[in-house]
């Protein structure tokens, strides 16, 4: 098709996901870190599309008018018709443009869109599936607003960008509409590869032998499926964010990606070359205080030699590692006894399940310590007040100045002190969970703990802590940040067997945190295929593609017994190493990949206007590390992270056995899987 676009040069940009402005998951640490790339070369050409959320809408977004008189008028001509909508800045660095729509004051077209959908594309829905009705919803919306948009906006080529398959649903609609954009669809998983790989499947050595549709279907996602593989197929440029998860989407979507686009983060420097190291005293002291009130009456440990460990993200018991991480644990702690080690270690659980609200052992646990130490305080300030006044009144005689030691201290002290001690005693264990359970007898974390029987007693080394919801600073319990809590931990422990990506292991590698994750997350197989000996720089790839799960549980243990076997000077070296790999994630040198997307995307939608010429995406500088002892890397020569994603033309012709690390997936093929070396909960 030939066409006439004056404003070639400055296309739009709209991108679209499930999680603008509405925080779920990992894809709203993409978009929302990307932001200021993206803002850097599209300025006010670009903006987010997403669903509005009237619960977090108004602390994440503050309404604007739009200066653009055909977004304006496009949005009146909706709005005449019913669609709510919100349009504003996301307040967030780079505050970009965001259009929210309201999916609820269109539920009256559900039904005709739902007909729509199946005489357009074959795609049939079930009544009761909320989330498939939500994404109906928002698709139409928001090919309706890209419809309407671009008829009035015929001058300037506009690329839809859509993340995941809740977002994706417009891009068919697009196509079949022939609604004058381009499209990219980026998926961050496939639905079948994680519900195949949350049950008890061989997953990788069968990925090319998956019945797509039975497999769909005897999951009841079969409509779900049929949304997201139209989404990859009906966009003009489809790609993913890791070698695994574009191998994984040939075979169960069977479209081969374009590319790989790394997920990156906003890295920011510290003015300081060592702040980071600071924070994280600060704030483990305040996990400190956490944990004195957590194991209150039984803190009978060092907190000089306690570590902390943690592992974090939505509840996925099996695809994010939970089992091998409990059962590691439990061999940890036997090993640290057998090995009469003075280190404890404290194992955090942070994932959100259904619970009814923070057990009043917790709230209590906070309470009593925080009384004594009000009372400590008010105690100290009278004993500072009687030594003044006693030396006040010096009359010169020597040895008066000093108050007698035993009048420090009143009688009234004494017994509130008593009395505040005495409310520390229990004789329960402390408890692992910090929350009142939903479903506490069937929940799989604490039935493989019970399993374990990690029970926090006096003997045990690693103790364990499960707080079933994210972390937010305004809590009365463990009331930090995600981030500051991941800067005061020493160890993420992230050992998935399912992770496209995995945020969690790179957000402590740029906070200067050490890390254990898996050669099946895409983070692990993206450090492994960069450094040399990525352990060494403080990021523990624990074997789960080659190795049986035996071996991988063994792997993981020992590299916990050894990080604990570190002492204080090697942990704040190896905090040092890992600051350093920052570069190697960050969206200045990502996001190059997102661009080459996009004109990719604007080459095939509009020959005519783009050659591949025009595109000079040359000389990508090497991340600068910082020395000493900077990581070595792989390759030899330019090294960019270019040279690692696969963006181009020609990737469509490529084999399978393209993607990196695939020979290895297939030598394991065929060979019986090894069975699970602990019960399945
Ligand atoms: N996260 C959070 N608060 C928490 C725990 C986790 O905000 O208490 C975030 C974390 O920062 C990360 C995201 O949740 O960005 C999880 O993303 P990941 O890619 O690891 O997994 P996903 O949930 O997308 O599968
Ligand atoms: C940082 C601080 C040091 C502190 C250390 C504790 O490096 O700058 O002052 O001693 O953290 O490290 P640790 O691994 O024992 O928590
Ligand atoms: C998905 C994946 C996760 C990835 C995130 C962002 O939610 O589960 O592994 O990090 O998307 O791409």
């Amino acid at each position: 098709m030939s066409v006439q676009k004056s404003d070639a040069k400055n296309p739009l940009l709209f991108e679209c996901a499930w999680e603008v402005a509405n925080k779920v998951g990992g894809i709203y640490t993409v978009i929302k870190t990307k932001v200021p790339v993206t803002v850097q070369e599209y300025g006010d050409r670009y903006h987010l599309i997403g669903p509005l959320s009237y619960k977090s809408a108004p602390m994440e977004v503050e309404a604007i008018e739009p200066d653009d008189p055909l977004l304006a008028s496009t949005f009146a001509s909706m709005r005449e018709r019913g669609v709510k909508l919100l349009y504003g800045r996301w307040l967030i660095d780079g505050a970009p443009r965001v259009i929210l729509f309201d999916t609820s004051s269109q539920y009256s077209k559900l039904d005709e869109w739902k007909g729509d959908l199946w005489n357009l594309a074959g795609i049939p829905t079930p009544p009761n599936d909320h989330e498939t009705n939500e994404t109906i919803v928002f698709g139409y919306l928001v090919a309706w607003f890209l419809g309407e948009y671009s008829a009035k906006r015929t001058d300037t080529p506009i690329i839809a960008h859509f993340h995941e398959w809740q977002a994706g649903l417009a891009i068919p609609l697009c196509r079949k509409r022939k609604i004058d954009v381009t499209t990219v669809f980026t998926t961050h998983a496939t639905l079948l590869g994680r519900y195949l790989c949350a049950g008890s499947v061989d997953f990788y050595n069968n990925l090319q032998y998956f019945d797509v549709d039975h497999e769909a279907g005897k999951r009841g996602i079969y409509h779900r499926y049929c949304i997201e593989r139209s989404s990859a197929h009906c966009a003009d440029v489809f790609t993913t964010v890791s070698h695994i998860t574009a191998y994984e989407s040939e075979h169960l979507l069977k479209r081969k990606p374009d590319g790989v686009l790394p997920n990156g983060l906003n890295v920011v420097k510290f003015q300081a070359m060592h702040e980071f190291q600071n924070l994280h005293a600060q704030s483990k002291s305040k996990i400190n205080d956490f944990i004195r009130g957590h194991f209150y009456g039984q803190i009978d440990f060092d907190l000089d030699n306690t570590l902390y460990m943690f592992t974090a993200g939505r509840y996925e018991y099996r695809n994010k590692g939970v089992d091998m991480f409990i059962e590691s644990l439990a061999r940890l702690n036997y090993r640290l006894q057998s090995m009469k080690s003075n280190v404890t270690v404290v194992a955090f659980i942070i994932m959100p399940a259904a619970t009814h609200s923070y057990t009043v052992e917790a709230l209590k646990g906070q309470a009593v310590i925080k009384q004594l130490r009000d009372t400590v305080t008010e105690i100290q300030q009278r004993v500072g007040d009687r030594i003044y006044e006693h030396a006040l009144r010096y009359t010169g005689e020597a040895g008066t100045e000093f108050i007698n030691p035993a009048d420090l201290l009143s009688e009234e002290d004494r017994v509130l002190l008593k009395r505040r001690t005495y409310a520390l005693k229990r004789n329960a264990l402390p408890p692992i969970t910090t929350h009142n359970m939903a479903d506490d007898t069937t929940d799989p974390i604490l039935n493989q703990i019970r399993r374990v029987q990690l029970f926090n007693r006096g003997s045990d080394r690693v103790k364990v802590v499960f707080h079933p919801d994210f972390l937010n600073s305004n809590n009365p319990i463990l009331g930090l940040d995600y981030e500051e809590f991941v800067r005061g931990c020493h160890l993420g422990v992230f050992p998935s067997y399912y992770e496209p990506w995995g945020y969690t292991p790179a957000e402590c590698t740029v906070m200067g945190i050490p890390s254990i994750t898996t050669n099946l997350s895409g983070f692990g197989s993206f450090m492994q295929d960069l450094i040399d000996k990525p352990e060494e720089e403080g990021i523990y790839i624990v074997d789960r593609r080659m190795k049986s799960l035996e071996d991988s549980v063994a792997e993981l243990t020992d590299n916990m017994v050894d990080f604990c076997t570190k002492t204080r000077r090697q942990r704040i070296n190896q905090r040092n190493r890992v600051e350093r790999l920052s570069p190697l994630l960050d969206w200045k040198n990502l996001g190059i990949e997102y661009s080459k997307a996009r004109q990719l995307a604007l080459r095939r939608a509009y020959p005519d206007l783009y050659t591949e010429e025009e595109f000079d995406f040359g000389g990508v500088a090497r991340p600068a590390f910082s020395t000493p002892g900077s990581p070595r890397l792989h390759a030899t020569g330019a090294v960019t992270p270019g040279d690692f994603a696969t963006l181009t033309e020609e990737m469509q012709s490529l084999n399978t056995s393209d993607y990196k690390g695939i020979q290895t997936w297939q030598a394991l093929a065929g060979e019986e899987d090894d069975g699970y070396p602990f019960p399945l909960v």
